[in-house]
């Protein structure tokens, strides 16, 4: 089980909450070490950057190695039970440390923060600090505070917070693609989800600071970037949730425009976003997709069911057939787009016949790949509150199975399709599996492996397709592109 594997594939799995990464610093002449760890979705990897920004203006420089680390920080997830009890099974392995280091801080941030608050605090005496992830500007004091023998919470959640100002620590020094987060927080209140709760109300960031940051990166050398919100279509600046201009002396900017603002800000930097909401999805978005070649042809559009009456009970805010159509529109607006989505099997109250409503639809999308997972129950939201967990466990493992093998046969016949074709690829690390070989995405977010030759990360190639799995396509370069001129 991974979290996301920084160098070759920008996407996360959040079902997958175990290995941690690293924030490798900069600022070597800072003296006090920090350790982070992050689990979870994109937004708390990209966080845990904006922590170690804030943290190395403070003295602080990053550590891989938890041993020599002052401040231990474990950026959390609380999408399912299973992350949760990852994470506390992780700092109980640093409450081990402390015996050999008394004065080690050791710091709780993000969703499980916000959930469970002083608990692990006071109840369970884990940490010392629970920060959540509104507050890291405050971390500066927070960690002040333990230093003067006291235990630091604070968990407020802001209306306004999105740390535009902040240019985050790279995770990935040397890198090529790059998250950037467009807004914060999520209005949406699906029943299942605990996000909202977690990160508060929905926010969009001053679009101003979102360019001015892609271009930074790509003057650092990164050649993609991935804009993050929980649901980007409903990205707003200076606009109402009505749709209404708020201050009309002000540009406004929805995600369309912001999409081509980033887009034009090189023809070489490639853009991805996620996630995109079935209800909110507008073909505004899809033709500006169709408008620049440096916009990836692919959409994350995570249907969860694909049963009407499970998506009411879910709160989602669309049916089955609003998918459908928003499934045609993207074959309609961009035939070359690959469409990835999020399931989850085994909601309170599924029937088999429910079941084979997503089974269908799959047959009907033909995703390129899925996330896909059973449902778990979590506290305080519409589904624990409104309708009971009652689908056995060994259902919904047997639902799973069923969708996983659908989805797999898709992923592999939507490779096979590529056989023989040429495809562009921005060169991004070393293959996990062999050192002779290099690896990267097409634009349509598929892993291909080729043969490494002379060239170097942060290249765009073409690469003849020539074999491949459910997961990858292999091939052989033809061509190493040349960079449009500035
Ligand atoms: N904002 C995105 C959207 O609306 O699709 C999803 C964000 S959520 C962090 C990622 C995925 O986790 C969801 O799409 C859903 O499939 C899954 N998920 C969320 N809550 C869950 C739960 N209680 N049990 C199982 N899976 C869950
Ligand atoms: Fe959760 Fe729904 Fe918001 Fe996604 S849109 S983060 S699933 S509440
Ligand atoms: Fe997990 Fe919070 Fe992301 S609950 S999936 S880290 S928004």
């Amino acid at each position: 089980m991974s979290t996301i594997d920084l160098g070759q594939n920008k996407v996360i799995d959040e079902s997958k909450q175990g290995e941690a990464i690293f924030v490798e610093g900069t600022n070597t002449s800072n003296t006090k070490k920090l350790y982070v760890e992050s689990y979870g979705c994109a937004m708390n990897f990209s966080d845990s950057e904006v922590v170690a920004s804030i943290l190395t203006k403070d003295g602080f420089s990053t550590t891989r190695n938890v041993e020599e680390a002052d401040v231990i920080l474990i950026n959390t997830c609380s999408i399912r039970d299973n992350a949760e009890v990852r994470v506390r099974k992780r700092l109980t392995d640093f409450k081990k440390h402390k015996k050999t280091n008394p004065n080690l801080v050791v710091g709780i941030l993000g969703c499980m923060a916000e959930r469970l608050k002083k608990s692990l605090l006071e109840d369970e005496k884990l940490v010392d600090i629970v920060a959540g992830p509104d507050t890291y500007r405050d971390l500066p004091n927070l960690i002040n505070e333990v230093g003067s023998g006291q235990k630091a919470v604070n968990v407020l959640l802001s209306r306004e917070e999105t740390y535009a100002d902040i240019s985050p620590v790279r995770l990935d020094q040397g890198g090529v693609t790059s998250f950037v987060s467009i807004m914060r927080g999520c209005d949406n209140m699906c029943s299942f989800c605990v996000v909202p709760f977690t990160r508060g109300r929905e926010r969009s960031r001053d679009p101003h600071t979102i360019i001015r940051e892609c271009h930074e990166l790509f003057e650092a050398g990164y050649r993609e970037v991935t804009l993050l919100g929980q649901n980007v279509d409903s990205y707003r600046w200076n606009i109402s949730s009505k749709g209404e201009i708020k201050d009309e002396s002000q540009p406004s900017t929805n995600f369309a425009e912001l999409l081509e603002m980033v887009a034009k800000v090189s023809p070489d930097l490639r853009v991805r976003f996620s996630t995109s909401h079935p209800k909110d999805m507008t073909d505004n978005v899809l033709e500006t997709m169709a408008k620049f070649e440096n916009i990836c042809p692919s959409i994350h559009l995570p249907v969860q069911s694909g049963n009407s009456n499970v998506l009411t009970r879910m709160n989602r805010g669309y049916s089955r057939e609003w998918y459908f159509e928003r499934i045609d529109a993207i074959r309609r607006i961009l035939p070359e787009c690959t469409i990835s989505t999020d399931f989850i099997v085994g909601f309170c109250g599924e029937t088999e016949e429910e079941h084979q409503d997503t089974l269908s639809l799959i047959d009907y999308a033909q995703f390129s790949f899925a996330y896909m997972y059973t449902y778990s129950e979590r506290p305080k939201t519409l589904a624990e509150r409104k309708y009971k967990d009652d689908i056995p466990e060994d259902v919904k493992l047997k639902r799973l199975a069923e969708i996983i093998e659908k989805q797999r046969f898709y992923s592999h016949e939507n490779n096979k399709l590529q056989i023989g074709k040429t495809v562009k690829v921005l060169v991004e690390n070393v293959s996990k599996k062999s050192t002779e070989h290099l690896s990267g995405r097409d634009g349509r977010n598929t892993m291909v492996v080729f043969p490494k030759g002379e060239l170097t990360k942060g290249q765009y190639v073409y690469v003849k397709i020539e074999d491949c799995t459910s997961a990858t396509l292999i091939g052989t370069v033809i061509e190493v592109c040349k960079p449009h001129s500035k």
